[in-house]
């Protein structure tokens, strides 16, 4: 149903050097799969097979991860190390990729802007690749598409966090449907704890609707000067078009180097279980 996902990786990643200074952020690995390729899989595993990607300069690494790499192939063909690269050839066998630059670094909000020229009007995933999802019994994407099946209007992922954080995220209030979503009447960047209205906070996962575009056209730069994608799905949530989804499952901020560790230490122990892969 919902074909198109849109990865914003454009943002510099400061919070990440030296190690950004030429790397992508969202190319740091887990284990040893890039941020990306977790992100990627995710929209995947939710029916969604066109990538677009919104990228800027020293960028270009992501476009060679989705991307055959012929000689090292060649050189690993016939070795056990061949199965290491299964899930990525699976990926590049069965998507598109698409990508355009988002020439100056004007907000998250801008960035799903620029990349209108590669989704079209239609409703499509937004997935922030440092935020690392894990979902109870399937993808945090793929639960999203459910909800979109039932609601019609866009969708935000939703956790609760500690109220000295608040100041981090985009936070939300409304009128609960039940227990995993929301209704949204009120969406608010970074607020300061005391005028939070919740302590709901929207984590790096999207279903868009193409109304969006229309809006963040006329979206003045917001909380640190920045387009904020926040303050136009403010102008959605007035009119009753936007739920919070309280997803069942776990997130890492790989954007900041606790999180990234975190989830390192997660995947790790994962990966160690018995009868893992
Ligand atoms: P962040 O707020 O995490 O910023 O962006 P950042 O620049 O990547 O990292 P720090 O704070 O400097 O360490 C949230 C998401 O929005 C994207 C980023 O790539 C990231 O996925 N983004 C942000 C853009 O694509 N363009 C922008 O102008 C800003």
């Amino acid at each position: 149903m919902i074909t198109k996902c849109l990865f914003p990786v454009a943002g510099y990643g400061t919070r990440f050097l030296p190690a950004t200074k030429a790397l992508p952020k969202e190319m740091l690995p887990v284990l040893t799969k890039p941020l990306i390729q977790y992100g990627v899989e995710e929209a995947f595993q939710a029916g969604m097979n066109s990538i677009a990607f919104v990228t800027g300069r020293t960028k270009r690494a992501i476009e060679d991860h989705f991307d055959i790499s012929y000689e090292m192939e060649h050189k690993i063909s016939g070795t056990n190390k061949e199965n290491q690269l299964e899930s990525i050839r699976e990926l590049i066998d069965q998507c598109t990729f698409s990508y355009t630059r988002q020439t100056h670094m004007r907000g998250l909000g801008d960035a799903i802007l620029t990349g209108e020229t590669l989704i079209g009007a239609q409703p499509f995933g937004v997935i922030l690749a440092d935020d690392l999802c894990v979902g109870e019994s399937e993808g945090v994407m793929a639960q999203m598409v459910k909800v979109y099946a039932k609601y019609r209007c866009s969708v935000v992922a939703v956790e609760e966090v500690p109220e000295q954080d608040v100041s981090k995220y985009g936070i939300v209030s409304g009128q609960a449907i039940d227990d995993r979503h929301v209704m949204i009447r009120d969406m608010v960047e970074k607020p300061d704890p005391e005028d939070a209205p919740s302590n709901l906070a929207i984590i790096g996962r999207y279903i868009l609707t193409p109304e969006i575009f229309g809006i963040l056209r006329h979206t003045p730069p917001g909380k640190g000067g920045e387009v904020q994608i926040t303050d136009a799905l403010q102008t959605l949530a007035r009119k009753g078009r936007v739920i919070a989804y309280r997803f069942p499952g776990k997130r890492f901020d790989c954007g900041s180097v606790e999180g990234f560790v975190e989830a390192t230490n997660y995947f790790f122990q994962q990966r160690n279980e018995p009868g893992a892969k």
